[in-house]
């Protein structure tokens, strides 16, 4: 693997491989797809505990792509897993142009990876001062920088970007010093947006909680990669490619990604037509002890699905038990 590729702590994953087993149970050869490989902590358990398993993986960012080849080479499973650089919203696309056979089981663990947000020259953190650039396809030279959106989007559009991807109370604020700095000088780096989030903030607030920026931060990301149109896009997808028991797992960071899972699943189910039923009527968090190792567990949520074709039809489902606790 890269030296330059930082590493990432896989989230839930005890949790994900669980569901994962439910779609594959009894399968010889199954058939996985995760969605989000980032630094691959995710798709390499699913190899090592699938043995006979075939992976395909996702990721849009180039740098996970390119240290998931050498990773996959590394461990000998160069033939039994293809990683795939796109977005995931080509998911349905991609599989009617391949055509692999359906999926026992499909995994997302939405969001930026350690990685990203740690490389400092991607601009998606404030701890450091960068570039304002945020693409996690930094191939992609027709997608909007941050700093192309905060320096060209009218000042109520971008408060509002920033109200609705961020849920930042002071979004008026921070948008109207954003346009201030704008008049003399392009807004260019990671240090001066945050400056001005914190200078947004009332002086007794700047120091409570989290930091004055990231809120802000979080809608440039999510506005820059379209992040919940990509969701929305891939998850409309997943009851046409999961095989007869097959499930969907997919993890979510904050309230709007959860939203967005919990109403599409909701959705999914209400039509008769794709056979589906949510194993998750709660989501799956973290235990204390994996937040504790891993702070950034803190709001994640597992969400689950299963496309149930030929299995007693929906009502023999009931009777199974589920491997997980819900808490
Ligand atoms: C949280 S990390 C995944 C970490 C991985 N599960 C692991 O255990 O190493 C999310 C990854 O998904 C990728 N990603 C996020 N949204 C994506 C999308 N819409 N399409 C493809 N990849 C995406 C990011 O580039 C990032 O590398």
């Amino acid at each position: 693997m890269s030296e330059t590729y930082l590493p990432h702590v896989s989230v839930l994953l005890e949790e994900c491989l669980n569901a994962l087993a439910v779609g594959a149970g009894g399968i010889e050869v199954p058939l996985f797809a995760d969605l989000t490989f980032g630094g691959g902590g995710h798709s390499s358990e699913i190899l090592r505990r699938f043995p006979n398993a075939k992976l395909i993986a996702f990721d849009q960012d180039i740098e996970a792509i390119n240290n998931g080849k050498l990773l996959l080479e590394k461990n000998g499973w160069s033939d039994r897993a293809m990683l795939v650089h796109a977005n995931f919203d080509q998911l349905e696309s991609w599989f009617n142009l391949n055509n692999p056979g359906k999926f026992n089981g499909i995994l997302a663990d939405l969001g930026v990876s350690s990685h990203q947000f740690d490389a400092s020259e991607r601009g998606f953190s404030f701890r450091s001062d960068a570039p304002l650039d945020m693409r996690m396809d930094s191939t992609n030279a027709s997608v909007e920088t941050a700093a192309d959106i905060l320096n060209t989007l009218p000042e109520e559009d971008l408060a509002n970007l920033i109200f609705k991807f961020g849920e930042e109370r002071l979004s008026r604020r921070i948008a109207a010093r954003v346009c201030e700095f704008r008049k003399t000088k392009k807004l260019s780096t990671t240090g001066e947006l945050e400056e001005i989030c914190f200078l947004s903030y009332p002086s007794g607030q700047r120091h409570k909680g989290a930091h004055p920026a990231t809120r802000t931060f979080q809608a440039l990301r999510i506005a820059v990669n379209d992040e919940l149109g990509s969701l929305e896009r891939m998850l409309s997808a997943l009851p046409k490619l999961l095989a007869d028991g097959g499930t969907g797992a997919i993890i979510s960071f904050h309230s709007l990604e959860d939203r967005i899972v919990k109403h599409t699943y909701k959705e999914i189910v209400a039509n008769e037509q794709n056979r589906v039923m949510i194993l998750t009527k709660k989501p799956i968090v973290p235990t204390e002890r994996e937040v504790d190792i891993n702070p950034r567990a803190r709001s994640a949520k597992l969400r689950v699905l299963r496309r149930m074709e030929n299995h007693g039809g929906l009502d023999g489902f009931k009777k199974q038990k589920k491997p997980w606790v819900e808490r």
